[in-house]
């Protein structure tokens, strides 16, 4: 007997689309099936200003296949310069749908992001009267703290802080790896949610360092214990709103992955859906991927969720490229090391 699954279409509420060469080759990945995703704006330079994201979309848009039907939901990369009044212009013109803020160093592409947090109050301040959520990457970035520890010291340490002191703020905690990260977003009540990722749902820390150091299992937050791993199942699986899908699908070229001092990202969007549904199908909870792929994400932003419908198919192991080609370079497609048996149908 053929199964089959058919969701909402889903979204993928964050995601590295790059520019140029890069872009052309992962738009269409992500079009596929994705309706609609939160475009970080970690470019070189980022996407500071308004006049900056309506540009890049632009790019976004002149990239994508023809016919394709996908809707880049753009942000601002916060600044201890940002202007609270250019983002409350490109607000309430709907062309930002979330601020990102990365702690200045914390990953690829972070180095104008904030080290001071009281200078980017006045900011706070406006997009929780305005309702703008906050996408925070959460980690610290005090080289005495130890890698693994840093999302769990940066939720005491700035997130709840924050959260005090500008009350009504909408807080996304992007791609949490930690069950402290798990807890969090439970107990933070209706302003606060967290995004999970596609691979920190299948790998731990020994898949990236266990007979080998294995450069495309390496991306920020970097993946922590099987303990982490489980309670992240646990809370994707739940159908809690407090959790959905952005996948950091976060394409690097294979030169700048497998070498002596190797970038951060996983590249997970031409797989995402096939191996999302392996995962919950492994825990007994087919019935509450569409509550993650596609209906909480909405729900917290206050958009309608798609119109339209994504169909899986189980059947044979689906065959993915292991690369993709991106210009001259190649990109490769994250291995989520178990046979995937779901196929998204055309
Ligand atoms: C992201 C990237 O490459 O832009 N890398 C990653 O490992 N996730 C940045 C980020 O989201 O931290
Ligand atoms: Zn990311």
């Amino acid at each position: 007997m053929t199964q089959s699954l058919t969701l909402r279409r889903p979204d993928d509420w964050h995601l590295h689309l790059r520019d140029g060469d890069m872009l052309r080759a992962v738009v269409p990945e992500s079009a596929r099936h994705f309706a609609r995703a939160i475009i970080m704006p970690n470019l070189v330079p980022p996407v500071v200003t308004g006049a900056q994201a309506a540009a890049y979309r632009d790019r976004i848009l002149a990239a994508l296949p023809d016919g394709a039907d996908f809707e880049p939901l753009m942000t601002l990369y916060l600044t201890e310069e940002t202007d609270p009044a250019d983002v409350a212009a490109a607000h309430a013109a709907g062309l930002v749908k979330a601020v990102k803020l990365y702690p200045a160093g914390a990953t690829t592409n972070s180095a104008s992001g904030v080290s001071d947090f009281d200078k980017v109050r006045p900011v706070l301040e406006h997009m929780a009267e305005i309702g703008l959520p906050l996408c925070m990457h959460g980690e610290v970035t005090d080289p005495s703290v130890d890698i693994f520890d840093r999302e769990a010291v940066f939720i005491d340490r700035v997130l709840d802080p924050i959260r005090r002191a500008t009350p009504g703020l909408r807080v996304v905690m992007e791609h949490i790896t930690t069950s402290q990260g798990v807890d969090y977003a439970r107990e933070g009540g209706d302003t606060l949610a967290a995004t999970i990722t596609t691979h920190h749902l299948v790998i731990n820390r020994n898949h990236l360092l266990v007979g080998g150091i294995r450069p495309h299992y390496y991306c920020l937050p970097v993946a922590k214990r099987e303990e982490h791993r489980l309670a992240l199942r646990a809370a994707a699986t739940s159908g809690d709103p407090s959790y959905f899908l952005g996948t950091d699908s976060a394409p690097h070229v294979d030169a700048l992955k497998e070498t002596g001092c190797g970038c951060a990202g996983c590249f997970t969007a031409t797989n995402t859906m096939s191996i999302l549904a392996e995962v919950f199908e492994q825990d007994g909870a087919l019935d509450r991927l569409e509550a993650f792929t596609s209906l909480n994400g909405p729900a917290f932003y206050g958009l309608p969720v798609n119109a339209g419908s994504l169909t899986l198919t189980r059947g044979a192991p689906v065959a993915y490229p292991p690369k993709i080609h991106a210009g001259a370079d190649t990109v490769t497609v994250f291995d989520p090391g178990f046979p995937l048996h779901w196929r998204v149908d055309p």
